[in-house]
């Protein structure tokens, strides 16, 4: 364990420079390997080994950390994580790092803790900073789209963010492309451009291509961030021998052991024997194939592991 204040990061964490990539047509330079933290960063989570995972992610040049309102469990956990990691190690460092959180999902009991409402936004926003120990966030994001509040409200919450020095840039994640399109143009002309949206992207899930999205946000000058690009952990060796006890799908919440079909194991044995004729391990080819899409600026993974992460990382060697 290291003493809280004693984390000195490597002097060698900038050594790559092709590890960068500019998120769009913005001023921002993002890794193309960022850390989400929407598991193994929770209060359930073992806190050492959540802190070993960001040492060795931001030792290597990682400085984009991804976060939500409801990450953890329990929901906002992995926020409060971030905090404590802020006071412990990384302080010293904020104006090296690029955080984010975003909000749109289920947070709080009641009418406003949820979906895309000026209240939810706004009240969410201070719940993080208080959470993560944070003046500001990098990034914020609308979650999801609400089809019930006019996308105006959200889009100027996310406006007033900005203004109100809550937020340097904003994102959109999952949205369906039409609203997209009019949140891209209403951002714009509201002064705040669009920098970056998030959506699923892995060898087994290609809606962004196939619904125009990742097409759009090139052509708009708009970074394209993949989340889950290693579809969970299922285009990996990971699931190869049966399902490990310290594994997501072990846990048959967000990753259920259904997704494990015949057809499935004999895609990622495919995989790997490429893989392997190409000298990379599996998830790092599932990973360089995201990477080579264009217009992808990031691939966001996860991780349990400073060895999972490290072998993530490989994707990005020439
Ligand atoms: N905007 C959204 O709606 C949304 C939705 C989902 C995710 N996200 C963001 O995207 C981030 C990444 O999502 P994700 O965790 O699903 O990404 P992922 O990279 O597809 O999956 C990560 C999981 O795969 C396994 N894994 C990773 N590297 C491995 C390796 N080298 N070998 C074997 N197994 C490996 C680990 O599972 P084990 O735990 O089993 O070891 C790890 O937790 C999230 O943290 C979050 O920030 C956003």
């Amino acid at each position: 364990m290291i003493l809280k204040g004693t984390y000195t990061a490597s002097e060698q964490r900038y050594a790559d420079e092709s590890l960068y990539a500019r998120c769009g047509r913005s001023g921002v330079l993002l890794p193309k390997v960022s850390l989400g933290f929407w598991h193994n960063f929770g209060g359930v989570d073992p806190y050492e080994r959540s802190r070993a995972i960001t040492h060795y992610a931001f030792d290597h040049g990682i400085t984009h950390f991804d976060l939500a309102n409801n990450y953890g469990p329990p929901y906002g956990s992995a926020e409060e994580t971030m905090g404590r990691l802020m006071d412990d190690d990384f302080r010293p460092y904020r104006d090296e790092l690029f955080i984010s959180s975003k909000a749109g999902y289920d947070m709080w009991p009641g009418p406003y803790g949820n979906w895309g409402s000026r209240k939810y936004l706004m009240a969410s926003i201070d719940q993080s900073l208080r959470r993560m120990h944070l003046d500001y966030v990098d990034l914020f994001y609308s979650h999801r789209l609400d089809p019930l509040t006019p996308l105006e409200e959200t889009l100027q919450a996310l406006v007033d963010i900005v203004r109100a020095g809550k937020a340097l840039y904003v994102g959109i994640s999952n949205w369906p492309l039409e609203p997209l399109r009019i949140g891209e143009k209403y951002l714009r002309e509201h002064d705040v451009p669009l920098l970056i949206y998030q959506g699923r992207l892995n060898m087994i899930d290609k809606k962004p291509m196939e619904s125009g999205i990742l097409d759009f946000c090139r052509e708009q000058g708009v970074g394209f961030i993949a989340f889950s690009p290693l579809a969970q952990g299922l285009l990996t060796d990971r699931y190869l021998n049966g399902i490990p006890s310290d594994s997501r799908m072990a846990r048959e919440h967000f990753l259920k052991s259904d997704r494990l079909t015949p057809e499935l194991i004999d895609y990622v044995l495919k995989l790997r024997e490429k893989a392997q004729a190409d000298g990379h391990t599996t998830a790092e080819e599932a990973l360089r194939w995201v990477l080579a899409q264009e217009g992808v600026t990031s691939v966001l993974v996860g991780a349990s592991s400073p060895e999972q992460l490290a072998q993530n990382l490989r994707c990005v060697a020439p």
